[in-house]
């Protein structure tokens, strides 16, 4: 079944598939209504003309590729952003799904892409096409009685961002999620330069001499009457001391409502500065996010190796849930590490290596994708009963070639 590239004049299809599949209105009428895929984005689908008795100008699958940049291991590693993935109500059930993600993996594979990315509704279908859940968003509800004793931090004073200062917001969010897993790198075109629309707004913290410290974002909500009254996007710091004036400066909401609710990347630093023992996680449903490997020594490559790590292993790939050729996660791989540089040669299994190794890893699709973004051991994806066996030095290597922070995503300022 052929899958296509989807162009301007496909996109109120496109529109009502998606929003006949996940809501929304579409009225292609107004003048304001957009006329064209965003831009960054690839979007592919599957004609309804191409299937039996199928009628003209109807899409009977659809999805759409982000072109997002991710914090990888120290380095930036370039990730298809799988969103609006859809089957026409009058095809499901026929297998379209399974082409389309297949089409969608190639894709990102001719693009050059290291990974792939997804936020699921039902994390079972997608796994069989290789993708493994990596992290889940959280978020906490904190009393704002407890920031309120939080005592004011010297040297430091809040400014508010505006146009002009959210390149400064922007740098410092690059400085402070660089060495993280998986931080979107909110480039443009996805992530436009402008400041977010009202009612976003934030908070730049500056030391004396101005230099942004750290940063806070929130939205007012006045539409829930029990519900909390601020939400946090974000609350990043470089210091213990940074985390803890922007926690300050949300007590003084209090007047208005009682309680945040604060968005926080897996194991947030804002975690430890947090004061009093009223905070309790937020009851609505974690988003899931998953990972596929498209290219494992891109991947391994994009990042950076620990200083001290010098030696070579055999990494050995299997990915059973897509044709050969669909892209390049599975192989065998001969990784070599020296002065914080990853070389990977991809090799024939049978010849053997020349120099020599630490041993061999082998993990099928579902490890690779969970360990290559970092932040776990090979133990634990043994834990999860997926497949990651090695020889005893190469296993302490890869572990350590690999530590870092557990992946988070979060997906706006
Ligand atoms: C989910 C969706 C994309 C599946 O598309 P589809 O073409 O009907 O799926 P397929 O026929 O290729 O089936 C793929 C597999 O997923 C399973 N599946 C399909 N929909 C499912 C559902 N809602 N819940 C659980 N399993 C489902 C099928 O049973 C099938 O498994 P099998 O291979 O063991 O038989 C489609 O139902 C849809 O568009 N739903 C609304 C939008 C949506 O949920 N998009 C995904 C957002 S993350």
């Amino acid at each position: 079944m052929p899958v296509r590239d989807l162009t301007a004049e496909d996109f109120v299809s496109y529109r009502t598939l998606a929003s006949g599949a996940f809501g929304g209105g579409v009225d292609p009428a107004s003048p304001t209504a957009p006329r064209d895929f965003s831009a960054g984005q690839i979007p592919l689908g599957i004609d309804a003309s191409a299937l039996p008795g199928g009628p003209r100008g109807v899409i009977a699958a659809g999805a759409r590729i982000r072109r997002d940049q991710v914090a990888l291991g120290g380095g930036v590693a370039r990730c298809g952003g799988i969103a609006g993935l859809a089957v026409h109500p009058a095809y499901r059930g026929e297998g379209l799904f399974g082409t389309l993600l297949a089409a969608v993996i190639a894709r990102c594979h001719a693009e050059g892409m290291e990974l792939s990315m997804l936020y699921p509704s039902n994390p079972s279908i997608y796994r069989r096409y290789g993708y493994q859940v990596v992290a889940r968003g959280r978020s906490l509800l904190v009393p704002l009685v407890d920031l309120q004793r939080i005592p004011a931090v010297p040297g430091r004073r809040l400014v508010p961002v505006t146009a002009e200062s959210m390149p400064r917001l922007r740098r410092l969010y690059h400085q402070l999620t660089s060495g993280d897993n998986l931080m979107l790198r909110r480039e443009p075109p996805l992530f436009p330069v402008a400041v977010p629309a009202h009612p976003w707004s934030a908070l730049l913290l500056e030391d004396d001499a101005g230099t942004a410290q750290g940063y806070v974002s929130w939205t007012r909500r006045t539409d829930a009457a029990d519900g909390p009254g601020l939400e946090v996007h974000e609350l990043l710091g470089r210091t213990r001391a940074d985390r803890q004036a922007l926690l300050r400066s949300l007590g003084s909401w209090s007047t208005v409502t009682e309680r945040v609710r604060i968005r926080l990347r897996t194991e947030d630093p804002v975690l430890d500065v947090l004061p009093g023992g009223g905070a309790r996680p937020d009851p609505s449903p974690e988003p899931l996010v998953m990972m596929r490997v498209i290219d494992t020594a891109a991947t391994l490559r994009a990042r950076r190796a620990p200083a001290a790590l010098d030696g070579t292993f055999e990494l050995v790939v299997q990915d059973a849930t897509v044709p050969a050729g669909t892209c390049r996660a599975a192989g065998t791989f001969l990784v070599s590490v020296q002065h914080g540089t990853i070389t990977v040669t991809e090799t024939d299994e049978q010849a053997g290596a020349a120099a020599p190794v630490l041993g061999t890893c082998r993990l099928d699709i579902h490890s690779a994708s969970l360990l290559l973004v970092g932040g776990r051991t090979l133990a634990d994806a043994r834990r999860l009963g997926l497949r990651a066996d090695a020889d005893p030095a190469a296993e302490s290597f890869l572990d350590a070639l690999l530590a870092g922070p557990r992946p988070s995503v979060l997906d706006a300022f």
